[in-house]
């Protein structure tokens, strides 16, 4: 049953009150309509469209491959769907490191041509500028801090973040300066609980995380991940709800089996 009936949709100035009020928010990623129908309905707050769409939609070892035109028309997809949920588009890697007027226009056009509410992009101090710049169109941002997957090459790594006092202290201070700027909400990714707990508490904005502990204002997750499509991924911070790829093994099985042995379609399946 759908819960989005007579319920107003989700803004960025909703999901500051629900800070506010110490409610806790929920994210999850959608790239396409039939998906984010489904979560709309499930009542989420926020369907992020997010890069992972390069990993979990196109079968890359990277978020860095996607390209603008792709995002835009995953994130129209979900917009066609979606009647309650804030949604959030990544701006792919190479749509906005460039310089601030590149990134502006990346955002433009997604706002444009997808018609979705909001962008994130990845990174702090060094993005600013960007960010400042797009913010001034009008556009609402979302930061992401901790592991960016953008930046895998740089890392090396997939592990845990800011461990060491530097990198902590770094990020939150680049996590103060998007608060500054105008951010609505930020992204910690993949570093010690405490860690994010203590920018949750220092910002004023809503801080959701993904394997950044219990202490900050709302969770994000892959779909893909938490509903077991995916049953290679099993990081720590991952809770699946359902293990989807044997369901989809054993039906995509049960039908050709079907197909095969002439049982399907039956009497009641044909014209
Ligand atoms: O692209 C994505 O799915 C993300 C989440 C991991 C936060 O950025």
């Amino acid at each position: 049953m759908s819960v989005h009936k007579n319920v107003k949709r989700i803004t960025t100035h909703v999901l500051q009150e629900m800070k506010s009020n110490g409610e806790r928010i929920s994210m999850l990623t959608g790239y396409d309509y039939s998906m984010a129908r489904i979560l709309d309905s499930a009542g989420v707050d926020i369907i992020l469209v997010g890069d992972s769409a390069s990993n979990v939609m196109a079968g890359h070892e990277t978020t860095l491959p996607i390209t603008l035109n792709e995002m835009i028309y995953h994130a129209a997809s979900v917009v066609r769907a979606v009647e309650r949920a804030l949604i959030v588009v990544d701006l792919p890697f190479g749509s906005y490191q460039g310089n601030s007027k590149e990134a502006l226009t990346s955002a433009i056009r997604i706002m444009k041509e997808t018609g979705g509410h909001s962008v994130k992009l990845e990174g702090g101090k060094e993005v600013l500028e960007s960010i400042q710049r797009i913010l001034t169109a009008g556009i609402p941002v979302m930061g992401h801090l901790g592991l960016t997957p953008q930046s895998i090459y740089k890392f090396g790594t997939y592990t845990v973040r800011a461990k060491e006092e530097e990198e902590a202290e770094r990020l939150i201070e680049d996590a103060k300066l998007l608060e500054d700027a105008g951010c609505f909400a930020l992204i910690l990714e993949k570093i010690p609980a405490a860690l994010g707990a203590r920018v949750a508490k220092e910002l004023s904005i809503p801080v959701i995380g993904i394997g950044a502990g219990n202490g900050v204002d709302g969770q994000v997750l892959v779909s893909h991940d938490m509903l077991g499509i995916n049953n290679e991924f099993n990081p720590r911070f991952l809770r699946k709800y359902h293990n989807l790829y044997d369901e989809m093994f054993n039906s995509f099985q049960k039908y050709i089996k079907d197909v095969r042995s002439g049982d399907f379609p039956n009497e009641d399946e044909q014209y």
